[in-house]
């Protein structure tokens, strides 16, 4: 699966370090793209930080120079750019490796897609998780056949009245009670009215499941005239190498339905670990993707054929002054990544959302994050169903007490001011009604 290396756009590692393999990053939000079109990440391993410093110093020498720098716990991340090209470039200092980008797939530069606004008097910024209608019972799906316990919806409104989308729920969850009552909310909160358009910024997807964004596809195939779609922010590995058909064929409609309803002016950004992104009032910062969790031997994803919860983002959302921890749905070998790269002062966070509706038992990654207030996708039955569910429950009311909300029960909104969260909004899930499961 090997891309041709004299096929790269970017300059050549040539240090002598004792393994390198190339990665197939996958595309951005391209339906039709071929494999020999994906981008591709090469990863030098038994490297050391002078061979990110080093590389760096070529680039310079080629013409770039540094657009972006970071270092997050002595992990350091570099983005060069030269006219049309961009290079990224990270070291990780745990396994020392070196990774170097030929994202050839984000639509437009680092740069172009961060668009920082700092909020004005009067105005807010909410964040909210989504109510969506899940089985009471906490089984995946109840004696009706008509409800689901998963599927994940966050939407931050922010002070230009545009919103982030994260995610998007399932199908299943967005019967015409749900969508009617989601788009209320929406034109609510934007104050779009009956008339406006609802400005989505930038619509950031964890992972390629469809229990996080076949529900929102729902809605706009009857609604998608009412919006304006700015951004997509998400790093999917290809689809062309996911061996899993059901996934394959759920992302290739995805991006079809995408590209059909907002054409392509839409900005996409492949995100890497290290980058901070910029929308609006709004900083995301990110420390996973599919990319940190490469067999150096291989070059091959080490989760895509067994859990693929694992090739999700998980990132910091600096909110208002809160610190949101937003994991996906990633499972135990992400927990230990993210335990290994990065201090506790790193992880800690104000809000977070629990991993995988629960599901899995990544509870020495809360230990860390020790959050005084937890959103969880999942009903609340659903927490109390397995062992290590309820020792996960207990180590998150350790540091939440009751400041837990379960998107079963509704949605909530929470804001920050004068350094005190608080919850200001409140409302019950309308939808739940079984009407098919094709969208
Ligand atoms: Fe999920």
């Amino acid at each position: 699966m090997n891309r041709d290396i004299s096929a790269w756009t970017v300059p050549a590692y040539e240090g002598t370090c004792s393994g390198k393999v190339n990665y197939d990053i996958g595309q951005g939000i391209d339906p039709e793209q071929d494999v020999c079109n994906d981008a591709y990440m090469t990863m030098i391993s038994g490297a050391g930080i002078q061979d990110f410093v080093s590389y760096g110093k070529k680039l310079i020498e080629s013409g770039y120079s540094v657009s972006f720098e970071n270092d997050i716990d002595g992990n350091r991340f570099g983005l060069y750019e030269k006219e049309k090209q961009s290079v990224y470039v990270y070291y990780t200092a745990s396994t020392g490796t070196v990774r170097i980008f030929d994202d050839t797939v984000s639509t437009v530069k680092r740069s172009v897609f961060s668009s920082k606004r700092c909020r004005l008097e009067g105005e807010t910024t909410v964040l909210y998780q989504i109510g969506l209608p899940m089985s009471e019972e906490g089984t995946n799906i109840n004696i009706n056949g008509k409800r689901i316990n998963y599927g994940m919806m966050y939407v931050i409104k922010l002070a230009d009245n545009s919103i982030i989308l994260i995610d998007g729920g399932h199908s299943m969850q967005f019967d015409d009670a749900q969508i009617r009552q989601v788009m209320d909310f929406l034109e609510q909160i934007t104050s779009a009215g009956k008339n406006g358009k609802i400005r989505i910024a930038c619509w950031y997807l964890t992972h390629g499941h469809d229990d996080h964004f076949s529900g929102f596809i729902r809605l706009l195939e009857k609604c998608h005239d009412r919006f304006i779609l700015e951004r997509v922010m998400c790093n999917i590995p290809s689809v062309n190498t996911n061996d899993y058909p059901p996934v394959a064929k759920a992302l290739r409609k995805f991006y079809t339905y995408i590209r059909s309803w907002f054409g392509t002016d839409v900005m996409v950004l492949k995100c890497h670990t290290g980058e901070k992104i910029d929308i609006g009032e709004v900083s995301i910062e990110v420390l996973y993707t599919h990319e940190d969790d490469v067999d150096p031997s291989t070059g091959l994803n080490m989760e895509q054929k067994g859990d693929y919860n694992n090739t999700g983002i998980v990132s910091v959302l600096m909110i208002d002054g809160m610190r949101f921890f937003l994991s996906g749905d990633i499972n135990t070998p992400v927990q230990d990544i993210l335990l290994r790269n990065y201090s506790e002062k790193t992880l800690k966070c104000d809000i977070l959302q629990v991993a995988h509706h629960i599901f899995n038992p990544v509870s020495r990654l809360y230990s860390r994050v020790r959050a005084s207030w937890v959103f969880i996708p999942q009903s609340p039955n659903g927490t109390v169903r397995t062992p290590d569910r309820i020792e996960t429950m207990k180590v998150l009311r350790q540091h939440a007490g009751e400041n837990v909300f379960f998107a079963n029960e509704g949605t909530t909104g929470i804001t920050a001011g004068d350094g005190d969260i608080r919850v200001v909004y409140s409302a019950p899930v309308a939808g739940g009604d079984y009407e098919g499961w094709e969208w």
